[in-house]
């Protein structure tokens, strides 16, 4: 089966002021459709830049992405615009809601964005804002709602387009423990219901504890958690 997104030896590195630093030095990463993944490491590993990466806002200097068995690098922007939009969630640790428009609007704008018809739209962002638990909500603007709120006002948007892939960086890093467990709650069931695979950056361990697979970047690799070591000598 063709895995959900596969990377090889991918390497990014950033110059400032005439200091070169390599960030990632050589990542190896796949995962199938429909699988859950914890990304963890230090501040400063390159957690943001790795899921930039996979999330084509960003391009590798060299290496291979693939996704759905298809090569990534070398698209052009207005292709690699259309691939996110069709393709892909994305869910950042500060919303980035549109403060002037409403839930149910920000929710439907990458539907809208996307060419999805207003009424069409609209309707798939209220489902989404009910299933997260905001369907008393629908036109609050960001302002008129708690951190926890607009996190799912965020979560919701992130899905709109029924995206194979969701790709979120610290999701919880701004809420309490209960606003943060009821999106924890979110993703397992947005994971076991619909499917949809997750790479999922946190600094939290029981969100991580969560996740089938735990991957973990370390000086500029990937550090497999959960592998197994190689057992040839058994019969299979
Ligand atoms: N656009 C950039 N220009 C220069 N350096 C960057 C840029 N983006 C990230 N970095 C550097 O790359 C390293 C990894 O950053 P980041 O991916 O944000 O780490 P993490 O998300 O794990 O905290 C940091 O040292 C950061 O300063
Ligand atoms: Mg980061």
């Amino acid at each position: 089966m063709t895995d959900l997104l596969r990377l090889t030896n991918v390497k990014r590195g950033f110059s400032l002021e005439g200091q070169r630093i390599e960030v990632l030095r050589g990542i190896d990463f796949a995962m199938a459709a429909g699988e859950m993944v914890a990304l963890t490491g230090a501040s400063g590993a390159g957690k943001s830049t790795l899921l930039h990466l996979m999330g084509s806002l960003d391009q590798p200097e060299s290496g291979s992405l693939l996704f759905e068995g298809q090569e990534l690098m070398g698209l052009s922007n207005a292709d690699l615009a259309a691939h996110r939009n069709r393709h892909l969630g994305f869910i950042f640790q500060f919303h980035h809601l549109i403060t002037e428009l409403t839930a149910v609007e920000n929710v439907a704008l990458p539907a809208r964005v996307a060419g999805i018809d207003a009424a069409v739209a609209g309707e798939r962002a209220a489902e989404l804002l009910d299933w997260v638990g905001l369907g008393a909500r629908l036109r609050h603007r960001p302002s008129e709602l708690s951190g926890g709120e607009q996190q799912r006002v965020a979560l919701a948007r992130g899905l709109v387009m029924e995206p194979r892939l969701v790709l979120a960086d610290e999701p919880t890093g701004n809420l309490d423990e209960e606003n943060a467990g009821a999106i924890h709650d979110l993703f397992a069931s947005l994971n076991q219901d619909r499917g949809v695979g997750m790479i999922v950056a946190t600094h939290s361990s029981s969100l991580a504890r969560r996740m089938q697979r735990r991957v973990h970047l370390d000086r500029g690799l990937l550090v497999d958690l959960d592998a197994k070591p190689e057992t040839e000598d058994q019969s299979s």
